[in-house]
């Protein structure tokens, strides 16, 4: 049986917070308002958490680290995650339905690439856990050296809007395998399904004050998470502009952080290419999830004569009204700066209930520079930048000259062409002849200003552990040093 509630409930839903075990309503008492992008009608009414709230949450994650956690088996751990990851695919008809209903994604994406990579993620880190092993080290002497790796403890996660409850699975999976506690904030935008997935938790059995779930805005409940002493471990993934407030704010603590921010990925076509992939390639690499991506192809590099952008594709609305402003703005500041329309530009006119969703067409732009803004900064909307490239040379510096470094994109035939980029392409991400390909197993994040840290596969769990080194002596004399 499921223990989701439908999407498609007539009054709004609501949810309090989550809270040492507990279902509670925010200090203050106050709730905000999430509503569908696609109709703008409200979906959730849900608990607005502040500052009082995150500290509960943060003392309560600390009690469950030092207490009952701590003592529960490695195996045990794994067994809960693997429960878990049973309770998303049970589950996962109705979560796809609310993701899309929070989001605005089609279903076709919440069905196919959210969900089934949410449990993928909390199956492949319940292996993990009784994986996670120390190293003897051969020091000299008389000694025995060992390190132990162990959970960090606090761990403070904020995420983004985009990918809500796949973000969540990303940063909670590797944190519980490991050992950790967690404060966990969802983006105001699209709170409902990680309600759902503390559901979910409590299920599995993971403990009360394990996994917390505090959803508020960025600027209280956000900040007071990112500051709070308590924390030995913040995970943000959202906008460069607040991963910097997020590293300054923990900075005060020296709190570990991890930060997966924004991208301008070059999503690069050469002559060569088999274009109906590249087409096809470019199309999933600007316009999947809206463009709402951080790894977005939205500088497509094209050689020469290429002309690879000849139809669009099926979208569903932006996540929220000021996500479609600042696309709007975007189109504006690009004629300004003498880039052409190809195709979109405008908001679709549409009929009945989705007259006042956040629709944006697909758009192409042509005759962009690299420096011009729309090819610098992030849109994070289905708007694509064409800039043409003549050779290798001048494209390796048109592609790496962008202050941020998440991804790539390669289309050619050429094999040693193919590897030789993956090497000078200063990003953390290449596909070759692909786009948007991710697995649990493979590290993702970002080089320069995309931020810091890996997550997914075995990298991810060095964030969430430390390293202990442990000293022996096996000689049974005394140091010897002052005397003897
Ligand atoms: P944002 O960076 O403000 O929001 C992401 C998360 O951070 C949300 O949970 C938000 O509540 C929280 N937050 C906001 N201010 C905070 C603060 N001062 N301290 C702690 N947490 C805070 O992103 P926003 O405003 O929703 O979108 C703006 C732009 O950010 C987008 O247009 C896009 O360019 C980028 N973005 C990138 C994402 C990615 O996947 N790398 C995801 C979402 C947005
Ligand atoms: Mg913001």
């Amino acid at each position: 049986m499921s223990s989701v509630q439908p999407a498609e409930t007539k009054t709004p839903r609501k949810y309090q917070l989550l809270i040492d075990g507990k279902w509670v309503d925010a200090e203050s008492g106050k709730t905000f308002l999430t509503p569908n992008p696609a109709t703008g009608e409200t979906l959730a009414e849900v608990a607005e958490a502040d500052k009082a709230d995150i500290d509960k949450a943060v003392k309560a994650a600390r009690r469950a680290f030092e207490g009952k956690w701590s003592k529960i088996s490695a195996r045990d751990r794994g067994r809960m995650l693997y429960k878990l990851s049973q309770l998303i695919e049970e589950n996962s008809a109705e979560l796809a339905a609310l993701e899309t209903a929070d989001n605005g994604k089609p279903i076709k994406e919440s069905s196919y690439v959210d969900l089934p990579q949410v449990a993928e993620n909390f199956e492949y880190f319940a292996g993990w856990a009784t994986k996670i092993e120390g190293e003897t080290i051969p020091v000299p002497g008389q000694m025995f050296n060992y390190t132990l790796r162990e959970p960090v403890g606090v761990c403070g996660q904020i995420i983004p809007w985009n990918f809500p409850l796949l973000m969540a699975a990303w940063k909670l999976a590797p944190a519980l395998a490991a050992g950790n506690t967690v404060v966990l904030k969802p983006a105001e935008q699209t709170p409902v399904n990680a309600m759902e997935l503390g559901k979910l938790i409590e299920q599995a059995g993971f403990p009360e004050g394990v996994v917390n779930i505090v959803p508020g805005y960025g600027e209280t409940a956000g900040a007071a998470l990112a500051a709070h002493p308590g924390i030995d471990k913040v995970a943000f993934t959202g906008s460069t502009e607040v991963g910097k407030l997020v590293a300054k704010a923990a900075a005060d603590n020296l709190s570990k952080v991890s930060l997966e921010l924004g991208g301008k990925a070059p999503n690069i076509v050469f002559a060569d290419a088999d274009l109906e992939q590249a087409v096809n390639g470019a199309m999933m690499g600007i316009f999947f999830n809206q463009g709402q991506v951080c790894c977005a192809g939205s500088r497509l590099f094209v050689q020469e004569d290429v002309n690879p952008m000849d139809k669009a594709t099926h979208m569903g609305p932006q996540v929220s009204e000021e996500q479609l402003n600042r696309i709007k703005g975007y189109v504006d500041i690009a004629q300004k700066e003498g880039a052409t329309v190809v195709s979109g530009g405008v908001s679709p006119k549409l009929e009945g209930a989705f007259q006042k969703g956040y629709f944006f067409q697909p758009t192409i732009f042509s005759d962009v520079k690299n420096q011009m803004r729309v090819a610098q900064e992030e849109i994070f909307g289905p708007v694509v930048s064409v800039i043409g490239f003549r050779d290798e040379d001048d494209l390796i510096k048109q592609a790496n000259d962008t202050i941020y470094g998440l991804s790539a994109g390669l289309w050619t035939k050429d094999i040693t062409r193919a590897h030789r980029f993956a090497k000078e392409i200063r990003a953390g991400v290449i596909w070759i002849n692909t786009y948007n390909m991710f697995n649990a197993a493979s590290p993702f994040g970002g080089y320069k200003q995309s931020g810091y840290g890996r997550e997914m596969g075995k990298h991810a769990l060095e964030m969430y552990t430390n390293v202990k080194s442990v000293w022996v002596d096996l000689s049974g004399k005394p140091i010897g040093w002052f005397g003897n």
